[in-house]
């Protein structure tokens, strides 16, 4: 088997939240040889540079992994004896602290744990008898990640390229809003609304501010892994600084300073200093503007523009009643508010979806972690009526 860190041409995939797979697809379009959207991830061929490439500038992935290595395997010892061959000695030292996570079902291994167990100790001794040393294994802080799909008799092995998600843009301070959306998953909602960076842009309802700091991204052309220290692969031994390097600058060269009209509000002001925090932690201060204000004031009049929001779900007991009139004023205030505007809402409470009475021209739904959502898309024109 050939070693993937030094092969020409490697064979990745690009995790990322289900739904948002032809966008993450055609993101990496320009960085990669080829692309083919799965199921929760995109299949990709790529050499190091596009590798790198990936993790600077998927918008909406979460993690790049590499495939190692591919095997059929029919039982426990046929396992152990075609993955203790592999060199993996040749890029994890001895003292390399390593983790494996597996995913998938299998008839032929049906004990995940078991399984997992035989994995690891044909690394393990494959390293050892190659080093005379023992690696180690450390699931909190590894510096290599292995994730291992199994299919019946078919077992894959990835390297984590990443690290942590790529959605961990590193602009959040360590307070986080408690439903504050996944960084990846509200790119991809502003992607799919077709946001122009010419249009206005709103979130009446933004939370620490996920949706306009995404949208100031965006609309500037800045890298999403550009504030990112950490990555996987820049630990591994073969990590080119100078490949690295030339891509962040590449990157930088195409930030534009162009103005930008992104609005975001919300109704508690400890929101508005968390987003604003956010913001500042990654110096676009002048990009974006946000302000407390209640939803019931929103009125940004006809300018043309997007609003977005991603208004409470309410998984607690007795919020219904709440929800029912916000969700009811959400529909008002873009009928009066909103005339010539193209509003989004995105909802993991499809109940509630029926109070805001507005017909909805297109939905698509997405999964944000494991709750199935919603974005649903209302056109505000002069004499929207209800279904
Ligand atoms: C699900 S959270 C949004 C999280 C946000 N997308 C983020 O990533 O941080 C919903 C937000 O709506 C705000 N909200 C609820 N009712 C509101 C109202 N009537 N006016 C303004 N904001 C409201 C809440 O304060 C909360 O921050």
């Amino acid at each position: 088997m050939e070693n993937p860190l030094t092969a020409r041409e490697l064979e990745g995939y690009l995790t990322c939240p289900r739904g948002l797979e032809e966008l993450s697809a055609n993101q990496i379009v320009p960085f990669v040889k080829s692309v083919k959207p799965g199921r929760g991830g995109v299949k990709f061929i790529a050499d190091l540079k596009g590798l790198y490439a990936v993790n600077l500038h998927s918008r909406t992935g979460m993690y790049a992994l590499i495939k190692l290595c591919e095997i059929t395997a029919e039982n426990d010892n046929d396992l152990y004896r075609q993955l203790i061959e592999f060199p993996w000695f040749e890029w994890m030292a001895h003292d390399t602290p390593f983790a494996i996570r597996t995913r998938g079902n299998s008839r032929i291994f049906p004990n995940t744990n078991y399984f997992t167990l035989k994995v690891k100790d044909a690394i393990v001794d494959s390293i050892r008898r190659k080093t005379k040393r023992r690696p180690n294994i450390d699931r909190d802080n590894p510096l290599y990640s292995l994730v291992v799909f199994v299919d019946d008799k078919r077992v894959q092995i990835f390297l984590n390229s990443s690290g942590t998600p790529l959605s961990k843009r590193g602009y959040r301070s360590e307070k986080i809003h408690k439903a504050a959306l996944n960084e990846a998953l509200a790119a991809g909602i502003i992607l799919l609304t077709g946001w122009q960076k010419e249009q206005p842009f709103y979130d009446p309802m933004c939370g620490s501010g996920t949706f306009p700091i995404e949208a100031a991204l965006i609309g500037r052309n800045i890298p999403p892994g550009s504030y990112r220290k950490s990555f996987a692969f820049k630990k591994w031994k073969n990590f080119n600084p100078r490949l690295w390097n030339q891509l962040k600058e590449e990157g930088k060269s195409g930030i534009n300073q162009e103005k930008l009209q992104i609005y975001g509000y919300d109704g508690m002001g400890e929101n508005i200093r968390l987003a604003t925090t956010n913001l500042n932690n990654i110096l676009l201060k002048q990009w974006v503007k946000f302000k407390k204000q209640d939803f019931a004031d929103f009125n940004p009049g006809d300018s043309g523009g997007i609003v977005v929001m991603n208004p409470p779900y309410g998984v607690r007991l007795g919020e219904d009643e709440e929800l029912k009139t916000l969700y009811t004023s959400i529909g008002e205030v873009l009928k009066q508010n909103c005339v010539g505007m193209d509003a989004f809402v995105f909802t993991g409470n499809k109940e509630m979806t029926s109070f805001i009475g507005l017909k909805s021209k297109r939905r698509h739904i997405l999964k944000n972690g494991k709750i199935d959502c919603r974005l649903l898309q209302y056109p505000i024109s002069q004499g929207t009526y209800t279904d």
